[in-house]
């Protein structure tokens, strides 16, 4: 089988004519067209020549149950066929009173009150405009500033580009961009963290009459390259950001819903009671399972409290189009379901698999800093070529495999699918992988 040829299916032709590619330079495309899909079943992807891959990154990391999931399928049928759609302006409806309620159940109340976006970056930019307006209403207007860690991505409005730390992304849109305070991002590689929280602490300790927030992603930097950090990292910044009077943004878009083996990865903190949750929490990526887009902000009473008043020049005006949407809504309440009916430790069984079954690979020399958090596992390969990570995506697919590495790190964000035959199959098929293209 030659999943590799170059040859155009005619669909891929058609798309690149016409459709404008996310993450894509389109003059390069040529060279690697994209894959015409025809459908999805459980953890494959099948392409229009009948070809199958293992969506070993669950679809720019959103899928969770596999793709065409049965329960999640049914729960959309269903808000289908009663309320597909209704504006959340002087409007509501069960499926988003239902979500709101149980997320923020899920953080024992700390989190209150839940806004609704459509993709991370709107997510981001309420939690931006929240914290902002929040301590403009206080009478704090002074405080407009944001910091965000290096090698940070929060998403690509100009916003969330003006906290994100990705030069392939941010580097054109610069003039355009709001200027944040950037410092040390904590590595586990680089045992850095007393110093990233003590350059951290400096800045908060100079600035922080005119900062209104901190943005991290818990535990995992994805778009950095899977760069993970302890909880007690996580403790200390929240400690930080009181003693100094600075929100704190938890953005767990990637890393939220189990993706490091807890619903929330800011559950790895231990959390004894509100004051140590974040001022805001957002979710998108694994909340709809993968089926539709969705974002939700998670905020504090305290947030909420600082918009209550008759002016509406003091609320939060912010909306979308699509804010809430019940079909949305009614897909994550199918995989709240899934968490409330044990989904946390079956996703602890599965890093388990997927940790025994990568232990060879693990201590291969070529391979430096395995690391994982629950079923999120990457490895770094450093004397790799500059194309690895072309390279390898391109030899995955000839093993019915895909993954794209980012730089010279192979990572896998693989739905909660995994089976020890499936996790030794996935280590041997990355494996190969390597021998191939190192
Ligand atoms: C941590 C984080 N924040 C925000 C975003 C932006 O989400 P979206 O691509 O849905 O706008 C991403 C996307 O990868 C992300 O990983």
């Amino acid at each position: 089988m030659n999943n590799n040829n170059l040859i155009w299916p005619e669909l891929a032709a058609r798309s690149l004519a016409r459709v404008w590619h996310p993450c894509t330079q389109m003059a390069r495309a040529a060279r690697r067209p994209p894959l015409p899909l025809a459908r999805g079943e459980g953890p494959w992807l099948f392409d229009t020549e009948g070809h199958r891959y293992f969506d070993a990154i669950s679809s720019w990391w959103v899928n969770l149950f596999g793709h065409s999931d049965e329960g999640l399928r049914a729960a959309i049928t269903a808000q289908l066929h009663t309320l597909p759609h209704a504006m959340l302006a002087g409007c509501t409806h069960e499926p988003v009173v239902r979500l709101a309620e149980r997320l923020c159940a899920r953080t024992g109340g700390a989190l209150a009150h839940a806004s609704f976006g459509s993709d991370g970056a709107s997510a981001v930019e309420i939690a931006l405009k929240q914290s902002f307006h929040a301590w403009r209403n206080l009478g704090l207007e002074g405080k407009r500033g944001f910091v965000a860690l290096r090698g940070g991505y929060h998403g690509e409005t100009l916003g969330a580009l003006s906290v994100t730390d990705v030069a392939i992304f941010r580097d054109a849109y610069d003039p355009l961009l709001m200027r944040s305070h950037l410092v040390d991002a904590p590595d586990t590689r680089l045992g850095n963290e007393d110093q990233a929280l003590a350059t951290l602490a400096a800045l908060l300790e100079r600035e922080a009459d005119r900062l209104a927030a901190v943005l991290v992603e818990p535990l995992v930097q994805g778009a950095a390259g899977m760069v993970m950090h302890s909880p007690r990292y996580l403790s200390e910044l929240r400690r930080l950001c009181s003693a100094h009077g600075v929100h704190l943004i938890a953005d767990e878009i990637a890393v939220g819903c189990g993706r490091t083996g807890r619903f929330f990865a800011w559950s790895h903190t231990e959390p004894a009671g509100p004051a140590d949750w974040p001022d805001f929490l957002l979710l998108s990526k694994g909340i709809t399972g993968g089926t539709l887009p969705l974002s939700v902000v998670l905020s504090t009473e305290a947030v909420f409290q600082a918009f209550w008043s008759d002016d509406p020049t003091r609320g939060f005006l912010h909306s979308h189009s699509y804010t809430g949407n019940p079909l949305a809504c009614a897909a994550a309440n199918a995989v709240l379901d899934r968490f409330d009916a044990g989904q946390e430790a079956r996703c602890a069984e599965q890093a388990r698999w997927l940790d025994e079954a990568f232990a060879p690979l693990a201590r291969d020399p070529r391979v430096a800093h395995p690391r994982q958090r629950g079923t999120l596992l990457a490895f770094d390969v450093p004397g790799a070529p500059a194309d690895f990570a072309e390279r390898f995506h391109l030899a995955a697919r000839t093993r019915e495999l895909l993954i794209r590495p980012i730089g010279r790190t192979v990572y896998l964000m693989p739905p909660y699918l995994i089976t020890p035959p499936i996790a030794a199959w996935l280590a041997d098929s990355v494996t190969a992988t390597l021998n191939d293209v190192v």
